[in-house]
Formats: structure tokens, sequence, C-alpha cells
């Protein structure tokens, strides 16, 4: 199976990705946890992807595509992938249908901006797995410590409020016309695309995830 998360910043994707990976027994892969982790390695991407991410704005697109295309061909993408955050412009989503990587599912995650505002303030998240955390609405079950390992949990850089504003207004602009792209390839039979009311519960929208893709 072969699936993209396709939606705003704080929109869920990460938290139902972690559903969904084992759901489907693929590996997910998010762009904005890969370009995290050059940052916390230091490397040359690393370096030049901080400044950026932590304006809001995105990484170019050559050195996303590039990223992508070579996740994807490794050995356990055999058996599909889960795409979040990722593509997230027309050319990312053009470079993918030129290199022959076709999808199966589309799932975009419907989320008004100032519900993600909220969201955005009670964010948590696990730095070495990408697991993600939410004071409120998906606690951990020791405050401040991820489930599985136990570390110390973080507010991601990116998370103040102004810096949250910044990014919505970007999805608007630059990865919102995906929806009609991939809208529109769904109607010529060449991926199946699902809209999710995302403003429900963590447990409801995965319940939703379940009835459509079985
Ligand atoms: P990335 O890490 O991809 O961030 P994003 O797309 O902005 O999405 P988020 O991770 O913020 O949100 P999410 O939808 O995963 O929500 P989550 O599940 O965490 O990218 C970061 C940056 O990297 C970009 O800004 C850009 O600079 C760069 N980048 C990455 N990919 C790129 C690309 N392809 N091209 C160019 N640049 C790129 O949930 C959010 C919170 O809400 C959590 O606290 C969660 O617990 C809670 N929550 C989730 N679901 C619910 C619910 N149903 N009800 C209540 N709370 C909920
Ligand atoms: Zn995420």
């Amino acid at each position: 199976m072969r699936i993209i998360l396709l939606g705003a910043p704080g929109a869920g994707k990460g938290t139902q990705a972690q559903f969904l990976m084992k759901r489907f027994n693929i590996p997910q892969i998010s762009t904005g946890d890969m370009l995290r982790a050059a940052i916390k390695a230091g490397t040359e991407l690393g370096k030049k992807a901080k400044e950026v991410m932590d304006a809001g704005q995105l990484v170019s697109d050559d050195i996303m595509i590039g990223l992508v295309q070579e996740r994807v061909s490794e050995s356990d993408c055999e058996n599909g992938f889960l795409l979040d955050g990722f593509p997230r412009t027309i050319p990312q989503a053009d470079a993918m249908q030129e290199a022959g990587i076709d999808v199966d599912v589309v799932l975009e995650f419907d989320v008004a901006d100032d519900v993600i505002v909220k969201r955005m303030a009670g964010r948590r998240v696990h730095p070495g797995s990408g697991r993600v955390y939410h004071v409120d609405h998906n606690p951990p079950k020791v405050e401040g410590k991820d489930d599985v390992t136990g570390d110390d949990l973080v507010i991601r850089e990116d998370d103040k409020e102004a810096t949250v504003r910044k990014r919505l207004a970007i999805y608007h602009e630059q990865t919102k016309p995906l929806v009609s792209y991939y809208q529109s390839l769904a109607e010529q039979g060449v991926v199946k695309y699902h809209k999710v009311d995302g403003t429900r519960k963590v447990e409801e929208v995965t319940t939703e995830l379940k009835k459509l893709l079985g």
C-alpha cells in the first residue's frame, strides 16, 4: 500500500501515521522528521534546512525531491510507504509522477486553521521516533515522557504561534492546490482520494481510516 497524507500543519498526519504504518506494515516517510534528524546530526542538509524550517518556510523542491526519491528506493519500501509531508508543492507532485512513483491512496485531513493554532500549542514530540502527543487530546502515559522509551518529550521549534500562522499561510498558497491535483487524478482512476474530517477525536479519525481502507 502506498499512501500520501495531505493536510495542513497540525492536521494530524503524524498522529494517524502511527496507526497506518502498523496496519499496513509500511514505513512512515515524514520529510519533516528527516529534516529534523539532519539538523540534529549537523549535516550539510541540516545546516541548510534549519533556518528555513524555523521560519516556517519550505525547503527547496530540488532538495526534497532528491531526498524522497532516494528514500522510497530503499528495501523497506518494497511493500509500500506512507508519505507524511510530501509532496507539498505542485513541482514535488509532478516529480513523483515523472519518476513513476505511483500511489494508491491520498488521504486529505481537513481541519480549520483556528483549531490548528490551538492544537499546536499543546503538541509534544519524541525527537528520536517522531511519535506525537498532545497535552490534553493525546497525552503520554507519564507526563512529559515518551510511552515507549521513557525519553523526555520536547516542543518543536516551529510551534510558536507566529510560525504556525506562517506555515498555515504557506500551506494554503503552495500545498492546497494539491487537493484538486489529486482529485483530478482520482477522477481519471489513477488514485483513490478520501477527504477525512480531522477535527474529530484522534480515535474517531482512526476508526474512519479503518473503514475507508479496510
Ligand atoms: P512537517 O514536520 O511535515 O510539519 P507539517 O506538515 O507542518 O505538519 P505537522 O507535523 O506540524 O502536523 P501533523 O499533521 O503531522 O500533525 P500532528 O499529528 O503532529 O514539516 C516541518 C517543516 O519541514 C516544514 O515547515 C518545512 O519547512 C519542512 N518540510 C517538510 N517537508 C517538506 C517538503 N516536502 N517540502 C518542503 N519543505 C518541507 O498533530 C498536531 C497536534 O495535534 C499534536 O499535538 C497531536 O497530538 C494533536 N492532534 C492530532 N490529531 C488530533 C485530533 N484528532 N484531535 C485533537 N488533537 C489532535
Ligand atoms: Zn507531522
